[in-house]
């Protein structure tokens, strides 16, 4: 099978051999869309996609926003509920996914606009409903970017943010020296590797009413022992000087004798917060 086990964040393609660190938006098109694809398949993904919905649900004739729409699966979802008297739109800045978006949209009337979370491409209190899925990850200052959201939400408007907190990462069996010094490698990586915890805060902060919360946990199978996320792990840590040889082989080889009698784990926790500006 090929990498269908690798994880939003770091992504790297191990056929290329090219390992390293990689955001989403630093592969190619075709790439980034089968990440997003492979993510939003995982039963997690869609537990909370469809939990998010619920709890911000869009009404016909009303503005929902999507920002870092990706492949613009949740625009979509938007589009059908606000109807054509209503606004469906992706925030994305990256050119290549916002295509692909209008692509997959298929006559469905869906906007999709350049834009950035930090500076929003609406006016203040314009938008009824927002949603915002693994993006605060990739952010600097993420209590900059949801008190921009908390702008442009008019009074009652809802919002949900879903995304993971690297901090729950679990991988098993592992020597717990070679495995910390993994992680530690890749939490340097990304801006902000624990938006999972601080999604509540955030809108907390940003003047916003906690409506929800709720959290979902995917989990590797035990294929994922030999491929994907495991394979980038241990290689790109080795290559980073991370870890020596002897120490990636002993990884790999233990989380594959483990795999044959059942007993590989690879776990990770995303978290979902609803909330309502106040009127
Ligand atoms: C992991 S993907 C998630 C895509 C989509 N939300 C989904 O659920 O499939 C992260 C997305 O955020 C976008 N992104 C990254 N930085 C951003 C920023 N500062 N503002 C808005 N979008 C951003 C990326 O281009 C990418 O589409």
């Amino acid at each position: 099978m090929a990498e269908t086990q690798v994880p939003d964040e770091p992504a790297v393609d191990p056929r290329r051999g090219n390992f390293r660190l990689k955001h989403v938006g630093e592969q190619n098109i075709e790439r980034q869309a089968f990440i997003l694809d492979e993510m939003a398949a995982r039963p997690a993904v869609r537990t909370l996609k469809a939990w998010v919905l619920a709890q911000v649900d869009p009404a016909a004739g009303e503005t929902a926003v999507d920002v870092g729409s990706g492949t613009g699966e949740d625009v979509v979802a938007f589009a059908e509920l606000v109807g054509p008297n209503g606004r469906a739109v992706g925030v994305e800045p990256s050119p290549g996914l916002r295509a692909e978006a209008v692509r997959r949209s298929n006559g469905v009337r869906a906007e999709y606009v350049d834009g950035h979370a930090e500076e929003l491409p609406f006016d203040d209190e314009s938008v009824d409903v927002l949603r915002s899925e693994r993006v605060l990850q990739h952010v600097d200052n993420p209590t900059v970017v949801v008190r921009e959201m908390a702008r442009v939400l008019r009074p009652g408007g809802r919002i949900a943010l879903i995304d993971t907190d690297w901090g729950t990462a679990i991988i098993h069996p592992a020597d717990p020296d070679v495995r910390q010094r993994m992680i530690d490698y890749f939490l340097g990586g990304s801006a902000n590797p624990f938006s999972g915890r601080q999604l509540r805060g955030l809108l907390a902060d940003a003047g916003l009413e906690i409506t929800g919360e709720t959290a979902a946990t995917w989990i590797e199978p035990q294929e994922g022992a030999r491929q994907g996320f495991v394979s980038m792990m241990h290689l790109t840590s080795a290559e980073a000087g991370v870890i020596t040889p002897a120490e990636a082989d002993a990884f790999a080889q233990g989380l594959a004798a483990a795999a044959d009698r059942g007993a590989f784990h690879l776990s990770l926790t995303m978290y979902s917060v609803s909330a309502r500006k106040p009127v």
